[in-house]
């Protein structure tokens, strides 16, 4: 295998492998990017624009500005958003929530999320359904943290709430052929059934609200590039089964601490996950591939490269919202006037605060979690 085979980007709800080039997959998937003028529309309804959008951590969508036209005619529109539980949840994950508690207070509408545990009992060999099911119910304390509404939040839990789901994913599941399923996700022939069913089942929350409500309206998905696939075949059935096409608004991946590739719970040395102690982080964060040079004396010298840096990853996406620190940090980077150990001891400070705070909050989520749990 050449190298050049080793860093080819895959990108699948279930696999992100290689070097992602976030433009590429644009046009491959045959999204949009978010253009200025969209963004300024945008935030005609969000009092500006969110650091995620500002910091263009969003980068693309599909149909954003149709929901947007709606909503200006009076067409409302519910917020659709997921996590397939095998394990606890990253800040990678956080980042699409937290741009969804934001369209949610802003827009003052529904969020329907996904905990998708059949999920991941189908796709992973030693998968245990109990155990997903249970990381469903452990992930769904995280998403509380973070305080979304309850009166506005449904959370279906796949297993326990299959009956509200089964007769839609009946409908998208007669509707799209083997041979699109395929060409979509690859499957092959010794992919199992189930597998090859489950699609149908993440297309459903797009549609349950005129089940629900009566109502009629699009779905606006916050996710990561990696799930477009899925709305790819559920936009080409929505409206022969008489609904509005979901819209979607995609992220990039949060880096993990390591050389290239997204955050991912398979590398746990390299993610910061929500129940991680402040020893456990401060060690990842020391260990984090930075853009310094081998030795202080030839980093004074040549300075760093935040470019290629994880550590100011964090800072650009999450933990520096005033742009001009953002940028004399940068300038200090490059110029050699400061050393990687500080960048990392401030970072590990800024995500003890944020996780302390936040493993608050989840405990308190314990108490309410269930109001959240989606009602027939
Ligand atoms: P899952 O559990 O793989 O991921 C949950 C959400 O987190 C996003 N994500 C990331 N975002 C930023 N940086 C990262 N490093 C990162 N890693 C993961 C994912 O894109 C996803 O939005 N099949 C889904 C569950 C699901 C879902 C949905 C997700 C069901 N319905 C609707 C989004 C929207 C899954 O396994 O997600």
């Amino acid at each position: 295998m050449t190298d050049e085979d080793k860093n080819e980007m895959v990108v699948t709800p279930w696999e992100v492998k290689g070097k992602v080039d976030y433009e590429r997959l644009i046009q491959e998937f045959g999204t949009q990017p978010l253009t200025e003028e969209l963004l300024q529309k945008l935030a005609k309804h969000t009092d500006g624009l969110h650091l995620q959008l500002a910091r263009k951590l969003f980068y693309s969508h599909r149909d954003l500005d149709v929901v947007l036209d709606l909503y200006e005619k009076g067409t409302k529109f519910v917020l659709y958003t997921g996590r397939g539980p095998s394990g606890p949840v990253h800040i990678g994950h956080l980042v699409p929530w937290i741009f969804t508690k934001h369209l949610q207070e802003k827009f003052e509408t529904r969020l329907y999320f996904q905990m998708t545990d059949d999920e991941k009992f189908v796709i992973e060999d030693d998968a245990k359904l109990a155990e997903n099911t249970r990381f469903g119910y452990e992930n769904a304390l995280d998403l509380v943290a973070l305080g979304f509404k309850p009166e506005d939040t449904f959370i279906i839990y796949d297993v326990q709430d299959i009956d509200l789901l089964y007769d839609i994913a009946l409908e998208v599941a007669k509707r799209i052929t083997y041979s699109t399923a395929k060409a979509t996700f690859g499957f092959q022939d010794s992919t199992n059934l189930g597998w090859i069913f489950w699609p149908a089942i993440q297309a459903v929350p797009c549609f349950l609200h005129k089940k629900l409500t009566g109502e009629n309206v699009p779905a606006l998905i916050p996710a990561a590039i990696d799930q477009d696939p899925f709305w790819r075949i559920t936009r080409d059935i929505a409206q022969k089964l008489g609904y509005y096409k979901p819209a979607q608004i995609h992220c990039r991946f949060l880096p993990g601490l390591g050389i290239g590739g997204k955050m991912s719970a398979s590398e746990p040395e390299t993610a910061i996950f929500t129940v991680d102690q402040p020893d456990i982080v401060k060690r990842k964060v020391w260990n984090a591939f930075t853009g310094g040079k081998g030795t202080l004396a030839e980093q004074k010298k040549y300075g760093g490269d935040p470019e290629v840096c994880t550590i100011f990853q964090y800072f650009l996406y999450l933990f520096e919202e005033d742009d001009k620190k953002l940028s004399e940090r940068k300038r200090r980077c490059i110029a050699g006037e400061i050393m990687c150990g500080e960048c990392k001891t401030e970072l590990t400070g800024r995500l003890n605060k944020f996780l302390a705070e936040h493993q608050k909050k989840r405990e308190k989520a314990k108490d309410i979690v269930k109001r959240f749990h989606i009602k027939r």
